[in-house]
């Protein structure tokens, strides 16, 4: 079946289920943009990914500010209207008499939002707890796998710093050895990476740790790779799925891990302060729970999910946020996010005073890209970027790292990028 007809089909089929973007579909934006997706259904892929009319339709499913160019969306993404209003709605719903209508209301809806992840990350329901961000369910694995003092956990300094942290407060703690690469980003080649993960392991190695894209310059690792290796020693692995879940199009068990966590208020578009945590089912049963269960050598996802009280008008709109993700669906939204780095990028590159810092190689990159300026301090051209062009990126400092990155989103049109490109060139 051709891509034309496999996406379509999918799409309709997805957009049959998702009843919670009704009240979006009946307004006149909801309107165009579902004009828009029919008269899409024949195009190619590639043909989706460059019509900026489609985007632009996207775009105004969000609120964003006309008046800025927000490239950093890989630290948190702005929601759409949808989603934005069904947290409105829900917490209104909560405040009527919260021990009711949230406690019992709002959490019945629970399953059915860990069955919808669960279809977008190509699992069981059963491997996913529902959480608040990517550094909770990875702590959830780091302080509750059990480790002796001696073990080895192979890890890179290029890594998120909060599990970094983890890491270290573990070793700590436990007397586990932790066993640091220092990546030179960008690498080009995936059986560099493949075999620099690989030569660390050692008979003592219990735990290989890999940032399934580096949050710093957008380098994809080829964690299916390393966790089949990892596997057949015996090695479990853990995967910071931070920036790829919703973004690349994969599903979580093909990645030879066993543990696997994501923040859904980025790629997903879902509030602030949704995540998650995949476990691999006959893993669950030994890790302890980072919040105590009743029963805390459960084999139930579920013993990870006693946070405590917070609110479950936020947990409850994830459902709209799979809902829009479905719209667009993981394959274009993939394909587009990596045409916007490619867009910018290749137009700066050759400049003299440029330097890119992401893979050329556009397997092993997607929505992060990073750039620096000749003799000049990565956080003080993100500020003048602000300041004198009003676009938002980040400038970081980290380890061998000293980039300006720039992450757009599915609300970014072309035209935005060609602010940055200009701005980019004003640096000459
Ligand atoms: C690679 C990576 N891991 C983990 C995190 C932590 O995400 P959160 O703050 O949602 O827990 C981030 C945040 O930017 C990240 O980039």
């Amino acid at each position: 079946m051709s891509f034309k007809r496999r996406q379509f089909l999918r799409t309709i089929a997805k957009l049959g289920g998702a009843s919670s973007l009704v009240p979006f579909f009946s307004s006149a934006q909801g309107q165009r943009l579902l004009k828009k997706l029919d008269s899409i259904k024949s195009f190619e892929l590639d043909e989706v990914v460059r019509d900026e009319s489609f985007w632009y339709q996207i775009k105004h499913a969000y609120t964003v500010s006309p008046a800025i160019v927000n490239l950093n969306n890989g630290g948190v993404s702005p929601q759409p209207k949808v989603v934005q209003e069904a947290v409105e709605r829900y917490n209104r719903l909560s405040n009527e008499a919260p021990s009711l209508f949230m406690w019992r209301t709002l959490d019945s809806g629970k399953e059915p939002i860990r069955e919808k992840l669960a279809d977008l990350g190509g699992c069981s329901a059963e491997e996913i707890a529902i959480n608040r961000n990517t550094s909770e369910a990875l702590e959830t694995i780091i302080f509750g796998l059990p480790l002796k003092a001696g073990d080895e956990v192979v890890l890179t300094k290029q890594d998120y710093p909060n599990m970094i942290n983890a890491w270290k407060q573990k070793a700590h703690r436990d007397g586990i050895v932790l066993k640091w690469l220092n990546l030179e980003l960008p690498v080009e080649d995936k059986q560099q990476l493949i075999d620099t993960f690989t030569s660390a392991f050692t008979a003592k190695t219990k735990v290989v740790h890999i940032t399934h894209m580096i949050n710093w310059v957008g380098q994809i690792l080829p964690v299916k790779e390393i966790g089949a290796i990892a596997h057949e020693r015996g090695i479990e692995v853990l995967v910071d799925g931070a920036h790829t879940f919703a973004q690349l199009d994969f599903n979580i068990p093909d990645l030879n891990c066993d543990y696997f966590g994501a923040s859904l208020h980025k790629w997903l578009s879902a509030p602030f302060g949704t995540g998650m945590l995949w476990v691999k089912k006959e893993k669950i049963k030994k890790i302890y729970p980072l919040f105590a269960a009743p029963q805390f050598d459960s084999d139930d996802i579920r013993k990870f999910e006693h946070l405590g009280t917070r609110s479950l008008a936020i947990e409850q709109a994830i459902g709209q946020a799979v809902d829009f993700h479905h719209m667009i669906g993981t394959q274009i939204k993939e394909a587009r996010l990596r045409y916007l780095t490619n867009y910018w990028i290749s137009s700066v590159k050759n400049l003299a005073f440029v330097k890119i810092h992401s893979p050329q190689n556009p397997l092993l990159i997607g929505a992060i890209g990073s750039f620096s300026i000749d003799g000049r301090k990565s956080r003080d051209i993100s500020s003048q970027l602000y300041k004198d062009f009003k676009i938002h990126t980040t400038g970081i400092n980290w380890e061998n790292i000293d980039v300006v990155r720039v992450t757009p989103n599915v609300y970014t049109v072309t035209k935005d990028l060609n602010r940055l490109i200009k701005a980019i060139k004003n640096f000459g």
